[in-house]
């Protein structure tokens, strides 16, 4: 085939993808504030869980932090004129916690907000719709000091913290994430304390998830009262499918634990107000302390699910049965192409696991918010970063996604991580996965080939709705 019927036919199939994606389909792209904002001790900002633990020698690569990061909070209108450029419909991003209440409760500080406020007006003079998450892993110091998650009196503080912002922004956010992966905050920060504020303790981490679930709940009717009605409220869970290794009896088994661990820990109390029976046992562990009305809050509907997915878990089962978070996993599998992150390409569990979350919860709308792949970048001083891998991952997700829409599944939206290179948290400035490249010394923005292609790709889809096809 020469090169321009190639170029030809390529362009064909994104007209038969993009055509795949109903109309008002959202593409955007995520960040998060300690990932990207630096500026950590500007305008009153408050010290957060991250600046204390990426300072804790040996937590990070490198011993990498936040305090510059993509010096977004510097860069902010160039970094939306970016996002125009791309040509996309939404973005999602995190507030800190500690620029806004630099205590974690009291008193305001405004000056946090108003960055904030800029952010959201600059993203809508761009026709961008805002996607506000309200905590992304950034926990005020001070409030940490007094137990962190580990305290029910954190969950009253997030809903006072919760309802400040959206006074000031609720009218104009679009979409609402309370908590971002309760999972991860849970389990990696206080469970084996690879992430901040690097606990080790598993039953920290069991009552740390519950407050993570009932400040979401308690923080739902008090964003709901400040906001526009058509203004929707969610939160976003990270999820690993599970695959069974072979057919052994005892796969089945480890399968359903490592399930139960790693995906439906806060899919039952969010949609059905219980946690997955014997999951704490199954763990060595008690249940976490829960009030009356605890659960009753934890499960009030939604608006939708925000669904952040990388890969899966292939689960081979082990002779005698192990506790729920120690289930061998086979890798690598054999065959099978891996990300910098060591995380399996795997596209398929993306159309399966929206499959089965409109099956198994009827969820009312469903948002992937973070989907998205680290790879060696590099930048030769020029104009390009070439990333066909990335290419590549995001195409095949997009199909994937596309495989579930005709499936019938409630997807309205698609959020790439991340518009740009970031602080990988432990894992520092090693792993980039932006759509635009960061140039660290010089803080340059080179748009990746992966951001030309998701950029042709967006305007491909708004061609494809417009003349009707
Ligand atoms: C998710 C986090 C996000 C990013 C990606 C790679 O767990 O929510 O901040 O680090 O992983």
């Amino acid at each position: 085939m020469s090169i321009s019927n190639e170029l030809q036919s390529q362009a064909g199939t994104e007209k038969t993808l993009a055509a795949a994606f109903p109309q008002n389909f959202l593409w955007g792209a995520a960040t998060a504030s300690y990932q990207i904002e630096g500026a950590v001790r500007e305008d009153g900002r408050g010290m957060s869980i991250w600046d204390t633990f990426a300072a804790t020698p040996g937590k990070v690569f490198q011993g990498d932090n936040g305090a510059i990061a993509a010096n977004h909070y510097h860069t902010m209108a160039e970094d939306v004129t970016l996002m125009a450029e791309l040509g996309l419909g939404a973005y999602r991003f995190s507030l800190a916690w500690s620029r806004i209440l630099p205590d974690g409760r009291g008193a305001v500080n405004s000056r946090g907000l108003d960055f904030y406020d800029r952010l959201v007006d600059a993203l809508l003079a761009k026709g961008i719709q805002p996607f506000a998450t309200l905590y992304h892993w950034d926990m005020p110091q001070k409030l940490e000091d007094e137990g962190g998650w580990l305290k029910r009196a954190t969950a009253y503080a997030f809903a006072d913290y919760a309802e400040i912002v959206a006074k000031r922004l609720g009218d104009r956010v679009v979409g609402w994430i309370t908590q971002n992966e309760p999972w991860c905050i849970a389990y990696l920060g206080y469970g084996i304390g690879i992430h901040a504020p690097g606990l080790r303790d598993r039953q920290g981490a069991v009552n740390a998830g519950h407050h993570v679930m009932l400040a979401h709940g308690l923080a739902l009717p008090r964003i709901r009262a400040q906001v526009m009605p058509a203004t929707k409220v969610g939160i976003t869970l990270n999820f690993s499918p599970v695959y069974p290794a072979d057919e052994r009896p005892e796969t089945q088994r480890d399968l359903a634990l490592a399930d139960a661990f790693g995906n439906r820990w806060f899919t039952e109390p969010l949609f059905r107000g219980h946690y997955p029976e014997h999951l704490f046992a199954s763990l060595g562990l008690h249940a976490p302390a829960i009030e009356d009305g605890d659960m009753a809050l934890i499960s009030a509907p939604i608006d939708f699910l925000g669904v952040n997915i990388y890969s899966r878990t292939v689960v081979r089962g082990l002779e005698t049965m192990p506790l729920a978070d120690a289930c061998q996993s086979v890798a690598p599998i054999p065959g099978a192409c891996y990300t910098e992150m060591g995380w399996e390409i795997f596209p398929q569990c993306v159309s399966d696991l929206l499959v089965w979350l409109h099956q198994e919860y009827a969820v009312p709308a469903l948002y992937i918010t973070e989907n998205g792949a680290a790879f060696v970048d590099q930048w030769h001083g020029n104009g390009q970063v070439s990333d066909p891998r990335r290419v590549s991952y995001l195409r095949d997700h997009v199909q994937a996604l596309a495989n579930a829409l005709a499936q019938g599944v409630p997807l309205q939206g698609y959020f790439v991580w991340s518009l740009m290179d970031n602080f990988e948290w432990a894992e520092g400035y090693g792993k980039r996965f932006g759509i635009v490249y960061i140039d660290y010394p010089t803080q340059q923005r080179i748009i990746k080939e992966s951001g030309h292609w998701y950029a042709n790709f967006i305007t491909v889809y708004h061609q494809t709705h417009s003349s009707g096809l």
